[in-house]
């Protein structure tokens, strides 16, 4: 996903804006670009890191108190200079940074074509440039009215910080579906597509809503709509605290969010479990909390790690609440016309709160009437503004590509809505009630425990770094988890690996088995033991490599595996919270070893706002 800052004060803009970029680069992109404003307006692009951008930009002296900034993953045209963002209209008037899909671009592009107006990128954003442009010069128009009127022809996605170079005291910031947050400062203000880069400058925001536009001067904000009605701002205080977006000595964020489950997975329940255990409390609940317990279905919907929470949800759920629960891939479910009935309760969970099919699939769904709850980690994203009620994980900013505390975090918050929902449908009895809760507090300890497998896990790294694929199998809660693993492994180190049911081996992936190709069960104690270590054994029985995640203290999968990652032990509902974090470390270090850029893993980014 795209990454926008812009600013206008006083301040030296260049550097405020490179180093905006760098604090971005998290959400993943193939290119880079700056415009500065003194006097004329400069416009500094790359096919690269933002690094060789701010060599570039530093080497021609110029600089700025105006400015804006881009880091681009590409949706049209390729990654590189040409495409880089800002964009500049055909008679310069006009430069863009855009963060979304324009979908009616080519219909427009061929219209002004054929007014004579020449392209020279392949992107959606030039031509909203250009549109931009000719509504301007053709009616004679100011550059607010130009904007407001292309933005009014555009169909789609949009983020965009525009400068009007004629009109240079200001900035033009408009939103619909990609998220934008102005930074309200002292004689200066700041416009980024997340909080992560204004934190350090100011802790007053103001989240754009669709359809808003925004007149940002140094000293002054003006806010209307795309029909011209004026907005009053509010101004929010951000929670977002600097020291939580740089990677307090960890060699990469990943690595420091393995490590910082323990925290999350506590501020997750903090202050909803009651002191004495014997409750829990989810207010973002309140408001449809009948309407939850007397639910008929419960359709969970999500996107990748998300989703493997959603279906580990699923598990949990229908154990203790008796209540079915279908879980769907947020890009299948918004396209086939899904039945929802009345009593019908969707879950949507997402990090970041601004993945492109789970917002897409809530409105389908709430259209639908269906009630729409939200399980989400940033504050103020949009999902958690699409939704009729919601639980923060309160994990604190993931940056890493790779989601590892978000996704405990989800799971803690799906075992805790399944309990109260359990408690209050009389299927949980007060003891039991305050027994879940008192394992769940202990929950962090044991994260902290199964922490100490790094090393181990860094043992069995220099063994598989150069293996070429791999198997995860799991059951019953911890199938989700080898799912997790698999997609942890694939995703950072681009080894192909695949998550199965371990008792679907027999119809088919057990012919992969070889000598070569490490097989990775998820083997901690629970109801299906038994048939796990069958599993094994039917692996080993063909040669197979086994490691093997296993509750602490296991002698029997020790004797069978080849290498073992021991986890502490817990109830089966919380196998799935322990025995993630050997699979997240393993993978972190076989990437690691390959050299792969394991926070910013390629053609990946950390939120999937387009589809
Ligand atoms: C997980 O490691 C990936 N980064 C990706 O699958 C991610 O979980 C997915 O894109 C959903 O993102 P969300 O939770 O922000 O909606």
């Amino acid at each position: 996903m795209c990454g926008i800052i812009g600013y206008i004060g006083s301040k030296d803009a260049r550097d405020l804006i490179i180093s905006g970029l760098k604090k971005l680069e998290y959400r993943g992109y193939d290119s880079a670009g700056i415009a500065l404003i003194n006097g004329d307006t400069k416009v500094f692009k790359c096919a690269g890191r933002v690094k060789e951008l701010e060599e570039k930009v530093n080497k021609s002296g110029f600089n700025g108190t105006t400015g804006m900034g881009h880091t681009r993953w590409a949706t049209h045209g390729e990654p590189n200079e040409t495409n880089a963002h800002p964009q500049v209209s055909y008679k310069g008037n006009f430069i863009v940074v855009h963060n979304g899909i324009i979908e009616n671009y080519s219909q427009i592009k061929k219209h002004l074509q054929s007014r004579g107006i020449v392209f020279s990128s392949q992107t959606d954003t030039e031509v909203l440039a250009n549109l931009i442009e000719h509504l301007y010069l053709e009616g004679d128009l100011s550059a607010e009215q130009a904007i407001t009127m292309a933005l009014n022809r555009v169909e789609g996605a949009y983020g965009l910080v525009i400068i009007c170079t004629s009109e240079t005291d200001r900035l033009f910031a408009a939103r619909k579906g990609s998220p934008l947050v102005i930074g309200v400062g002292d004689g200066e203000n700041f416009i980024a597509s997340d909080a992560t880069p204004i934190v350090e400058h100011t802790k007053r925001v103001i989240y754009l809503n669709d359809n808003d536009l925004a007149i940002i001067k140094k000293d002054e904000l003006i806010l209307r709509t795309i029909k011209a009605e004026s907005i009053k701002p509010e101004v929010k205080e951000l929670e977002l605290k600097l020291g939580e977006i740089d990677k307090e000595g960890y060699p990469h964020f990943m690595l420091k969010e393995i490590f910082e489950q323990p925290k999350a997975i506590h501020n997750t329940f903090r202050g909803r479990v009651l002191p004495d255990f014997s409750g829990i409390r989810l207010g973002g609940l309140h408001e449809i909390l009948d309407s939850v317990t007397e639910a008929e279905r419960i359709i969970i919907i999500a996107c990748g790690t998300s989703w493997h929470a959603g279906l580990l949800g699923e598990y949990i759920f229908e154990e203790y609440t008796r209540i079915p629960v279908e879980v769907e891939y947020a890009s299948e479910f918004r396209y086939r016309n899904p039945i929802i009935k009345k009593g019908d309760i969707v879950i949507a969970i997402s990090q970041s709160g601004e993945t492109a099919d789970t917002l897409a699939a809530i409105k389908l769904a709430r259209a639908k009437g269906a009630k729409v709850l939200g399980i989400c980690n940033v504050v103020g994203s949009s999902i958690p503004r699409e939704t009729d009620a919601g639980v923060y994980t309160h994990a604190g900013p993931e940056i890493g590509v790779a989601s590892t505390k978000a996704f405990t975090s989800q799971v803690t918050v799906l075992a805790m809505m399944a309990f109260v929902l359990g408690h209050r449908r009389g299927i949980i009895s007060d003891e039991g009630y305050k027994a879940l809760i008192t394992e769940l507090v202990a929950i962090p300890g044991k994260i902290e425990k199964a922490l100490e497998a790094n090393d181990k896990a860094l043992e069995l790294a220099k063994i598989f770094q150069n293996t070429r694929n791999a198997l995860y199998l799991g059951r019953g809660y911890l199938f989700p988890v080898a799912l997790e693993g698999a997609l942890k492994l694939k995703e950072i180190s681009y080894v192909h690996a695949e998550g199965y049911p371990a008792a679907e081996m027999k119809h088919g992936p057990i012919a992969l088995i070889d000598e070569n190709m490490p097989i990775v069960v998820v083997a901690t104690r629970d109801d299906t033991y038994d048939k796990i270590i069958s599993n094994i054994q039917e692996i080993k029985a063909r040669k197979g490599i086994v490691i093997a995640i296993v509750t602490e203290g296991d002698e029997i999968i020790a004797k069978m595996a080849d290498y073992v990652l021991e986890v502490p032990e817990t109830l089966p509902t919380f196998s799935g919270l322990l025995a993630v974090i050997p699979l997240q470390l393993l993978s972190y270090h076989i990437a690691v070893l390959r050299g792969c850029d394991v926070d910013q893993p390629r053609n990946l980014a950390k939120s999937v706002t387009v589809e």
